[in-house]
């Protein structure tokens, strides 16, 4: 399988934490690309009309997109839902929490497109605002979840959201008012799903 693949997406970690998981690291070989809004990948863009990162091809040739439908595929592969639980409250809260955290993820990206790409001048302070709003009520969501017993894809996406906040937004300081969710991902950061994959600045 070919995974398109920059080290700084979260969206990105979350495909390789769920396949390190699963045991499936070592068939996925990674094709390293950057890419904005304003400067398409024309590889990405013929397997995936929005040209996003990630798309995996598939070893029968298939493109898939975006994070969750490939962390399901990966799942899939490995058998047994050991990354989505297969049905009740364990699969509802796994997918609302990787809604959760795929939703602040998006709010980051944006604003770090906002903050990096877009020329000073058309900057808009209202709009990344908001955008932080997002984040911070849903990081403050967090702090009241019991997250401690469960490693599926509603944690593996939110300890991929915090570890993008602590690249592109350490001023941010998210760990100041949620003790709880500091501890946590402090406790799950050595696993070698998390530890192999750090997020990194391109
Ligand atoms: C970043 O540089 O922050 C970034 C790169 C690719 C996808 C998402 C974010």
């Amino acid at each position: 399988m070919q995974l398109y693949f920059n080290p700084a997406s979260p969206f990105v970690r979350k495909v390789r934490v769920t396949a390190h998981e699963l045991g499936l690291g070592d068939r996925i070989e990674l094709t390293s690309i950057s890419l904005t809004p304003l400067s398409p990948h024309d590889g990405v863009r013929s397997s995936n009309p929005l040209g996003k990162i990630p798309t995996l091809i598939t070893d029968d040739g298939a493109a898939l997109y975006d994070s969750p439908v490939i962390c399901e595929y990966l799942d899939s592969l490995a058998g047994r839902n050991r990354i989505f639980p297969a049905a009740g409250a364990a699969r509802w809260t796994a997918l609302r929490r990787q809604a959760l955290a795929d939703g602040i993820m998006d709010a980051a990206v944006l604003t770090r497109y906002e903050q990096a790409a877009r020329p000073k001048e058309l900057r808009w302070e209202a709009w990344v605002d908001g955008q932080f709003l997002k984040i911070r009520t849903a990081l403050d969501a967090l702090e009241h979840e019991d997250l401690a017993d469960t490693f599926d894809i509603g944690t593996i996406s939110i300890a991929c959201a915090l570890g993008y906040l602590d690249l592109r937004f350490a001023a941010e300081s998210w760990r100041t008012r949620r003790p709880r969710l500091a501890a946590w991902l402090a406790a799950v950061s050595p696993r070698p799903s998390l530890a192999a994959t750090i997020p990194a600045a391109t």
